[in-house]
């Protein structure tokens, strides 16, 4: 793949729709941590949309959405007692996989929460879901937390 066609850019309202079913495919196998119906799926980017557009970047090859991330600067976190960054969501197209795309977009995100004076990340990943949990241990997060199935990562900025 030509890996000059690849941009990054905020996420416009219209592409919901292809983030939708892009988040569709990048979950299968891991369904037990995503919505699985494509109304669910849709209505998750909109709230992610809502939350933070400015945070919200997709990466595309031309004109396709190849995956993306959801970091929110207006976060306020209940264990922090504190407004964090969350990184609500990361995506990669699974035919994109395993070439340092999903770890470039999480420095995006840590990044952006920077340039908004946040001293802090956090996010929630299934106890089972081994390649994000190793990516997000690489780049520095630690574990701190768990709800039900869900672990929590933290990492100082
Ligand atoms: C998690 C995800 C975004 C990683 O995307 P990616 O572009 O393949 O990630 P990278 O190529 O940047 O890999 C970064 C690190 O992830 C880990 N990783 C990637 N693929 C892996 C695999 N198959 N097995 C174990 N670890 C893996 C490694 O630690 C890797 O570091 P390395 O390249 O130094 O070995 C992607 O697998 C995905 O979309 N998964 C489904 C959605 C999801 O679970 N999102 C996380 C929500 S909390």
């Amino acid at each position: 793949m030509e890996t000059e066609t690849l941009t990054l850019k905020p996420v416009r309202k219209e592409e919901l729709n292809k983030l939708a079913e892009l988040y569709l495919k990048a979950y299968e196998g891991l369904e037990s941590y995503a919505y699985t119906h494509p109304s669910d799926a849709l209505a998750y980017m909109e709230w992610l949309y809502r939350r933070d557009p400015e945070g919200f970047l997709v990466l595309k090859d031309g004109e396709r959405p190849v995956g993306f991330v959801a970091a929110d600067a207006n976060w306020f976190s209940k264990r922090a007692r504190k407004r964090v960054g969350a990184v609500h969501e990361l995506v990669v197209d699974p035919s994109y996989r395993g070439r340092g795309l999903g770890k470039m977009l999480l420095k995006k995100a840590l990044e952006y929460f920077k340039s908004k004076g946040l001293d802090e990340a956090e996010l929630w990943v299934g106890d089972e879901n081994e390649r994000a949990i190793s990516l997000y241990r690489k780049e520095g997060f630690k574990e701190e937390g768990r709800y039900n199935y869900w672990v929590r990562m933290v990492k100082k900025l």
